[in-house]
């Protein structure tokens, strides 16, 4: 029986709560360029753009609801007699409303704010606005709390650390098109973990895993923590 478990999600797992994904042909940057949005230097050129653009994915963050398949992840981390470790891509806080505990969000929070001058962070539901002035220092540099595009992924010491430990390593709703989260795959089996996909469509590092399974996440996932849970 696999004892320690580390799952990694992507926008997929959300993507039946209403948020689209960022690489499907109506994903988030088939419609925008990555480049004038999720970087410092956009930030740095046009704050108010960025701005606009993380308020309405606050927006439409705090309009979703969790679905079976986030449902399902936490049932496994309540009742799991092992160590599970849900390391997530996302910014969405679908995971945690759904009961996840033991979580980390390596690519930031949308629902959480931080001064780029300062680097105080706190949680913030509202829109960001070019009037906003960090809460510590008064600086008006407030941007979301989250990972851009050549920006260091957060808790990656813990994250690898599961990774060498783990005996069973799965990918759900993930593109493996964005590391350092598409190589923990090959770290995963490099420490003999087994290791399963579960996704819509084999994604970039699907030769890696030892087991695929393809189909939307609410089907796929419940049915996955039953048969590990029931037997
Ligand atoms: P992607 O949009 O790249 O990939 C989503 C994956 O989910 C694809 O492989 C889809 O086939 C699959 N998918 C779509 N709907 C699904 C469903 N209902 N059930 C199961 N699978 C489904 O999203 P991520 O891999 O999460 O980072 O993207 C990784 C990172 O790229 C994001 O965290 C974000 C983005 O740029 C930053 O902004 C730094």
């Amino acid at each position: 029986m696999a004892e320690r478990i580390v799952v990694l999600t992507g926008a997929g797992i959300s993507a039946e709560s209403g948020l689209a994904t960022f690489r499907d042909p109506d994903g988030v940057w088939a419609r925008h360029d990555p480049a004038e949005l999720a970087t410092p230097e956009a930030f740095a050129r046009n704050p108010g753009l960025v701005r606009a653009f993380y308020s309405a994915r606050r927006a439409a963050c705090l309009e979703a609801r969790p679905n079976a398949a986030h449902a399902a992840l936490a049932r496994l981390e309540a009742r799991w007699p092992g160590d599970v470790l849900l390391v997530t891509q996302n910014v969405d806080d679908l995971h945690e409303r759904a009961g996840s505990r033991r979580l980390i969000h390596m690519h930031g929070e949308l629902l959480r704010s931080r001064c780029a001058a300062c680097g105080h962070a706190w949680p913030d539901r509202g829109p960001l606005t070019d009037a906003q002035r960090c809460p510590a220092c008064g600086a008006a540099a407030v941007r979301p709390d989250v990972v851009w595009f050549g920006e260091i992924p957060r808790r990656m010491e813990e994250i690898e650390a599961a990774l060498q430990a783990c005996d069973l390593f799965v990918a759900i709703g993930t593109s493996a098109q964005v590391w350092p989260a598409a190589g923990f795959v090959a770290q995963a089996r490099a420490a003999g973990a087994r290791t399963l996909e579960l996704n819509l469509e084999p994604s970039a590092a699907a030769q890696m895993f030892d087991e695929l399974r393809q189909g939307p996440a609410t089907r796929l996932v419940p049915a996955w923590v039953a048969e590990l849970l029931d037997g």
